[in-house]
């Protein structure tokens, strides 16, 4: 049988007894295939990836080595709650690789989407790479790959996602999600003490923050495109909307416009908040957002976040604006 199909008798996982019975199932499985050698697992800090470290930590322990590359285009925080979590918490086998310096030194002056794109999914492998070769006697390679990556070999993930691996990698794969769908990995997530937040994680582009701060990045536009998005999602969480909105984020575009400040001309940028609901990510909804958290927003990061000075909601449905600005 095709281990990469599902079988029609596999019950959907929707509660914690379900999801107790897949992780015994996997941890038996796993320990079957690892035997006491290394596994090797690229931790970014989304759900599958986190789901299946937390999964692996319970199974292998310390025979799991999980590299987070932090690229230096993360929100706010997430480096530091993916150290905290795995590390701090769960005792895990963790390298934290700050690349920061090395993917904003190759982004500079890089204005095409397409090539920001490269060249951060370029580097992301080239920087596992580094960190993987340092490492002795590692047997196999950890994926989070989930049901809709197989289904859909061509889908978003496929293409869009960072975590590519070099094709010269001779590592046998170790995917214990691999026949689970998003909905099941969180269940599973969950019932591995994983915080809530991290398994209910709105999706996040592997290229990040790159991709929000619009044309050729630079360090202190980026920074107030993250110190802006924590805010919006730090007020969505007051408001209750985290859990009715499917994605919500800043894009920050390069250019200005004029506004005034302390009675004294202030140029800024202009923050751009899109707030969308969707099921497959192909066609999108825009989320009515009450006008008093939207004042609170605007207010909030005018006077919080320095360079920017106003801010913009965007009421475009996909059709015809994708998700991402670029
Ligand atoms: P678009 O912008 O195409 O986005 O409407 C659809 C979904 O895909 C996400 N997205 C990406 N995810 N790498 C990713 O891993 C990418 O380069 C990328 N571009 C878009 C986007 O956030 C949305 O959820």
């Amino acid at each position: 049988m095709d281990s990469n199909i599902r079988p029609d008798t596999m019950a959907r996982i929707t509660t914690l007894e379900l999801a107790e019975q897949f992780i015994a199932e996997q941890v038996a499985a796993v320990r079957e295939q690892v035997g006491n050698k290394k596994v090797l697992l690229a931790l970014s800090g989304g759900v599958d990836s986190s789901v299946v470290a937390a999964l692996l930590i319970k199974a292998i322990g310390k025979q799991l080595v999980c590299v987070h590359v932090n690229h230096g285009l993360m929100r706010k925080g997430e480096s530091e709650q993916v150290i905290e979590i795995f590390q701090n918490q769960l005792d895990a086998n963790l390298i934290y690789v700050d690349a920061t310096d090395r993917f904003l030194d190759l982004l500079k002056d890089v204005a095409e989407p397409e090539k920001k794109r490269k060249i951060i999914g370029g580097e992301f492998i080239k920087v596992f790479d580094e960190e993987a070769s340092k490492l002795e006697g590692i047997s196999f390679l950890a994926q989070g790959t989930i049901y809709p990556d197989i289904l859909e070999s061509d889908g978003v993930k496929a293409h869009h996602n960072v975590g590519g691996l070099p094709e010269d990698m001779q590592f046998e794969l170790v995917e214990p999600v691999k026949l689970l769908y998003k909905d099941e990995v969180r269940v599973v997530g969950e019932a591995l003490g994983l915080p809530h937040a991290m398994v209910y994680r709105q999706p996040f582009p592997g290229p990040g923050l790159g991709v929000r701060c619009l044309g050729a990045i630079t360090r202190d536009r980026l920074h107030a495109l993250r110190e802006a998005d924590a805010i919006l999602r730090e007020e969505f969480d007051n408001a209750g909307l985290a859990e009715h909105v499917w994605q919500y984020f800043i894009a920050v575009p390069d250019f200005k416009s004029v506004g005034v400040k302390d009675g004294k001309r202030y140029e800024g940028w202009p923050a751009i908040m899109r707030a969308v609901n969707t099921t497959d990510a192909m066609s999108a909804t825009i989320e009515e957002i009450p006008y008093a958290v939207l004042h609170k927003i605007t207010d909030r990061i005018t006077h919080e976040v320095d360079g920017i000075n106003r801010v913009l909601y965007d009421l475009t449905p996909k059709p015809i604006g994708t998700i991402e600005w670029e």
